[in-house]
């Protein structure tokens, strides 16, 4: 039925004139949530953090020719204030908080382990169950450490094992104060994020690369996200044995712990005959949703659909609302995401972000409860889904756009470093707190 809808939808979007409203009309879902659902807001440590003068990234935004448009400085200065951050999460009426581990403070110099750094994220998790919150740990968001990414990163043969050996670490440390793990974020873009980004950044995130390594003085820089990968059949391969290695030493340490990986889905819409959809869905995610079919559950981040005919994206409709980059935000692509990733993997989903980056917060507030009808009418149908987590907690450095686009339920003053929650937080608190729609 649902498939019908957007079948229906696309067909409308080829026209360029689906009416936004008209998702999932006629089918009411059952407004409650299940017992326990986690409801949540996400962070990464350095897009919050601040100074985090020994990963990969930070050396990237300050190498010439840079993709950065921007530097990270001082983020939300959240590796300080990370005690209001979890203060922020509990007055939101969020039982869920999903933040990083910074590899590249926990394990400094290779084999090097840091027990001050692994007791500053102890303290974190401990500060959420003092608060009732869940703690949702993501071992790795992105950055790595300076050192990896100067042995060739996850080009290197070698990188499956280091990245287990600080897994093991952490994890023995951490692994049991933690309600959810996940390895990697969205590893599956690794080598095609230059399709999705608008513009061609390709050469300049190369050159930046090779910067980075004249700096480093090594033959080889290659860092954990970005657009340009030399080889992303290895660097893909190694990425997914990482992630078994990682989560065979997290289980080792605590086998109970529910452990996955989040992944960055689209939802893909097949138009017309011969669409490119099943493709593409093959390209973007087939090989990692087939991975994920060993873990406890899959994290699907979802920010926009795709419409597929058999030449391309079809444009988004006339009357689309759209986000700071000017792509669709349609409210029926988190459900439609989900169901095929449950389908694929036949495993449990965790919403592991979803969101808009958008400096018009009445977006957001749309967004939100419309995204989560269409969730909740997925659940009704069996997708059992046991989690819904917002990007973003609070305004924050997103990449290489800097900080001028906005995902977070609050908003941040960079000079005072003080969060202010934005209308859309209180949309979300009400729905939380209910637990139902
Ligand atoms: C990433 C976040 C990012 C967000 C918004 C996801 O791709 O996990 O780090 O800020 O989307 O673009």
């Amino acid at each position: 039925m649902n498939l019908d809808r957007r079948a229906l939808l696309s067909g409308a979007a080829a026209l360029g004139a689906a009416p936004l409203v008209a998702q999932a009309k006629g089918r009411a879902p059952n407004p409650a949530f299940p017992q326990g659902f986690l409801w949540g807001a996400a962070t990464a440590a350095h897009q919050v953090e601040g100074n985090n003068v020994n990963a990969d990234i930070w050396l990237m935004e300050n190498v010439t020719p840079t993709t950065f448009t921007e530097k990270s400085g001082d983020a939300a200065n959240s590796f300080l204030l990370w005690e209001t951050d979890l203060d922020l999460v509990k007055s939101l009426g969020l039982n869920t908080y999903r933040f990083s581990l910074e590899w590249a403070r926990i394990e400094p110099e290779p084999g090097q382990f840091s027990i001050a750094m692994l007791d500053h994220y102890k303290a974190i998790i401990d500060g959420c169950h003092a608060r009732g919150i869940h703690p949702f740990v993501t071992f790795n968001h992105f950055t790595t450490p300076r050192w990896f990414a100067g042995r060739g990163g996850w080009h290197n043969p070698d990188a499956p094992a280091l990245f287990a050996r600080y897994c093991d670490r952490a994890a023995r440390h951490l692994a049991s104060g933690i309600g959810h793990a996940t390895t990697l974020n969205e590893p599956n873009l690794a080598g095609l994020l230059g399709e999705l980004l608008p513009g061609d950044l390709l050469a300049t995130d190369k050159a930046m690369q090779e910067a980075c390594a004249r700096a480093m003085n090594v033959d080889r820089f290659s860092a954990g996200s970005a657009l340009y990968v030399a080889d992303p059949a290895t660097f893909r391969a190694h990425q997914i044995e990482g992630h078994k290695q990682g989560r065979a030493a997290i289980k080792a340490v605590r086998g109970d712990l529910p452990v996955g990986v989040s992944l960055a889905m689209m939802d893909d819409q097949a138009v017309g005959k011969a669409s490119l959809r099943d493709a593409m869905r093959e390209r973007y995610y087939g090989e990692w949703l087939r991975a994920a079919r060993d873990d406890d559950f899959v994290g699907v981040q979802n920010y926009e659909r795709k419409v597929w005919n058999d030449k391309g994206v079809l444009p988004a409709p006339a009357d689309a609302r759209r986000n700071t980059m000017g792509a669709e935000v349609w409210p029926g692509s988190l459900a439609g995401a989900v169901r095929h990733a449950h389908a694929v993997t036949g495993r449990p989903v965790i919403v592991t972000e979803h969101g808009v980056g958008s400096e018009d917060d009445t977006i957001r507030a749309w967004l939100i409860p419309n995204a989560l009808r269409d969730l909740k009418l997925a659940m009704d149908d069996g997708v059992p889904v046991h989690g819904y987590v917002h990007w973003s907690l609070v305004d924050n450095y997103e990449w290489v756009f800097g900080y001028r686009i906005r995902f977070g339920l609050c908003e941040l003053d960079r000079q005072t470093f003080k969060r202010t929650p934005k209308p859309s937080a209180a949309v979300l608190k009400r729905i939380a707190q209910a637990n139902a729609l």
